[in-house]
């Protein structure tokens, strides 16, 4: 009983946690993709293959490729089972949102000593890379579910954020733009630590869906009730606001570049409402199909969207102190390569370096069907995100951007 109710919640929604064609304001845009070209894909996923791994923190194990092959071919059929009407593919997750112009802007080392009261120290070790650009930055920004199907807002799920913003200079990205992107969830942890944890987990998945192609390994079952736990967890029918929410990026990014090419740091990624009030729910018991999407074109333009940027260093004997048994012996590496787990906040806080803003003056709707977010492809060395799920992750994100971009099939 217990394995057939796991089977049927694993069928509903697993990528989180662990989601009309709307033509407005037509713009330059940071996301959006200029030729559509089957050879943009091709150049992305070669671009994607090509970033070389930090020697000594990033291990490739010899069957990733073939982990992305399935996992591709896996996402390719959650598309075309959600087609629109039309026939047009969803995202294949978080499919239905709201895209908006916004501002991120950095914190320069006065403000963050003047408003933070930090430390000299603190200021040089958060201000590496991308950060080290102070001031207002372009930003492009969606909000949305994290199921890859347009259900109602009131259906539970964990919440997506994920947001494009300019580099200045010469802070080229990896496909020779500028552009950081990030993507983040509404959940601290992501559901399984590692690639193939979550390989195993999409299976499970598909098979309680009747999907007879895939038979996962019962050695992976644990991770898979751990999925399951932290779905139950963060799937949430109670959502006020996506303003009303924080988010994560799960993953690790290497901060700042050592003269050797090491990473100065390795940091994870949060968002927080700036009024300090956190997380608040709300029933969402007689609200419409589209509550969400309602309350956050209201809140841009009444100026109510805003959230602290913050982050949060890797310290290996806190993380080691965290955890039992033979992870308790993980080493960095290993912590990089198991990127979903957890760092507890209460060893390693977060700290702010910028803020992200619908400003009613400044920001507008925009359309999402054209545009797309990479964080691997869209980021530069020194703020890069590490790791099995981050490697692999991004090439199954831009198979679902060309398919639904039809530049492939
Ligand atoms: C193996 C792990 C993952 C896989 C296979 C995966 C897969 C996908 C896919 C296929 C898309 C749609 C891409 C598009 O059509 O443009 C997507 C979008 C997204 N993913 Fe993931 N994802 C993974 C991990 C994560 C993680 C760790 C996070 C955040 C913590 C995340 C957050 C998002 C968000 C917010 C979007 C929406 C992007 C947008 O607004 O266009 N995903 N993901």
């Amino acid at each position: 009983m217990f394995v057939k109710k796991l089977l049927i919640c694993l069928a509903g929604g697993v990528v989180a946690v662990g989601c009309g064609t709307q033509s407005y304001v037509k713009n330059s845009g940071i996301t959006r993709k200029a030729a559509s070209s089957p050879e943009s894909y091709s150049r992305n996923i070669q671009t994607l293959n090509s970033i070389p791994l930090f020697q000594g923190l990033e291990t490739r194990k010899d069957n990733e490729f073939d982990i992305a092959s399935v996992l591709i071919g896996i996402f390719n059929k959650i598309e075309n089972e959600s087609k629109n009407a039309d026939n047009s593919l969803n995202r294949g997750t978080h499919a239905k949102g709201r895209c908006f112009e916004g501002d991120f802007t950095v914190f320069s080392n006065e403000e963050l000593k003047n408003q933070f009261r930090y430390s000299d120290t603190l200021i040089n070790r958060l201000k590496q890379g991308f950060f080290a650009q102070d001031g207002d930055h372009k930003a492009e920004i969606r909000f949305a579910n994290a199921m890859g199907a347009k259900n109602p807002d009131t259906v539970a799920d964990v919440r997506g954020f994920s947001f494009s913003v300019e580099t200045f200079g010469d802070l080229k990205d990896h496909s020779g733009g500028f552009r950081q992107d990030f993507m983040m969830n509404s959940s601290p942890m992501f559901a399984v630590n590692n690639i193939q944890e979550f390989l195993e987990l999409m299976k499970t998945a598909r098979l309680a869906g009747g999907d007879w192609d895939y038979f996962p390994n019962p050695f992976y079952l644990k991770s898979v009730i751990k999925a399951k736990r932290l779905l139950d967890q963060y799937q949430c029918a109670d959502t006020k606001s996506y303003a009303t929410e924080e988010y994560w990026a799960n993953l690790p990014y290497s901060h700042g570049l050592r003269p050797d090419g090491h990473p100065v740091d390795i940091v994870k990624f949060k968002t927080t409402p700036c009024d300090g009030q956190g997380i608040q729910h709300e029933s969402s018991v007689g609200k419409s199909a589209d509550y969400l999407q309602a309350d956050i074109v209201r809140r841009a333009q009444s100026g109510q969207v805003c959230f602290l940027f913050q982050v949060q260093f890797f310290d290996l004997n806190k993380a080691k102190s965290s955890l039992k048994g033979q992870r308790s012996r993980w080493t960095a590496s290993d912590w990089i390569e198991n990127g979903g787990e957890l760092w507890e906040e209460t060893a390693m806080p977060f700290y702010t370096i910028a803020k992200i803003e619908l400003k009613p003056e400044s920001s507008r709707e925009i359309s999402c069907e054209d545009r797309y977010i990479n964080t691997r492809l869209h980021s530069n060395r020194a703020n890069q995100p590490l790791g099995s799920i981050a490697r692999v992750r991004t090439m199954v994100e831009e198979n679902s951007r060309a398919r639904r971009m039809m530049e492939i099939r």
